[in-house]
């Protein structure tokens, strides 16, 4: 078996001083994810691991599509009845982590989480794919279902259903926003002395604070 213990990168790529970050972790946020989308290196960089835990605090985490990033914080679309809209709706809080290895960066965000506005969710399922749309209704997401196959009837009967009408976002599906109280910048550096740069929310204000690697 390959030994992961045998695997070692250094990291040499950049570097981040707490004296010459950006003023706001969203001006910081925008700056790295301009960086990373032009990357040809990194794939979805709009990709984050979103963690959540339920009512007694055993967590979860998987994959999701940051699709808004703004002085709110940032915005994801899931299934509300899906597990993690379950536990986010006994715990309103969660984590995130946008993870571009191949920058040796990372950048982790903590903080509350509400729903968007029905408003909103519906600008932006109007601009998925007709397909994706489609699939928001045929998929009782993190549900047991019986096989592929069934899925698929299930897609054919919402394409049925809708026919050549605009397909609506069904009232299950919806935006999450996680409001921020700290976000931290990572940069990897050489003998694992690695820069961390965090904004922490402090009342009204925010403070600025390297972190030990
Ligand atoms: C690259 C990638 C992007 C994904 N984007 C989303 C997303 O935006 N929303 C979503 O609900 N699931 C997304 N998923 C699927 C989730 O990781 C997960 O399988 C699903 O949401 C069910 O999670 P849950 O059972 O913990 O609620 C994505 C998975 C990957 C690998």
């Amino acid at each position: 078996m390959t030994d992961p213990a045998a695997l070692r990168q250094s990291y040499a790529k950049g570097r981040l001083d707490e004296t010459e970050v950006a003023d706001t972790w969203l001006g910081q946020l925008q700056g790295w994810f301009a960086e990373a989308v032009a990357d040809p290196a990194i794939v979805e960089a709009n990709a984050v691991q979103l963690a959540t835990a339920d009512a007694t605090g055993r967590p979860d985490v998987r994959t999701v599509l940051a699709k808004a990033i703004d002085e709110r914080g940032v915005v994801f679309y899931t299934n509300h009845d899906s597990a993690k809209g379950r536990d986010l709706a006994t715990n309103p809080r969660a984590a995130l982590v946008f993870a571009w290895l191949a920058q040796e960066r990372q950048v982790r965000l903590a903080g509350a989480v509400e729903q968007v506005t029905r408003a909103e969710t519906d600008a932006y399922f109007a601009t998925r794919p007709r397909e994706s749309q489609l699939g928001a209704w045929a998929s009782p997401q993190s549900q047991v279902v019986t096989s592929r196959a069934a899925l698929e009837a299930a897609e054919a009967d919402a394409a049925r259903r809708f026919a050549d009408a605009p397909v609506p976002a069904p009232p299950h599906w919806g935006g999450f926003l996680l409001v921020p109280d700290s976000v931290e910048f990572w940069q990897g550096r050489r003998g694992r002395l690695h820069d961390r740069v965090r904004y922490r929310r402090a009342g009204d204000e925010w403070a600025v604070e390297r972190l030990a690697p």
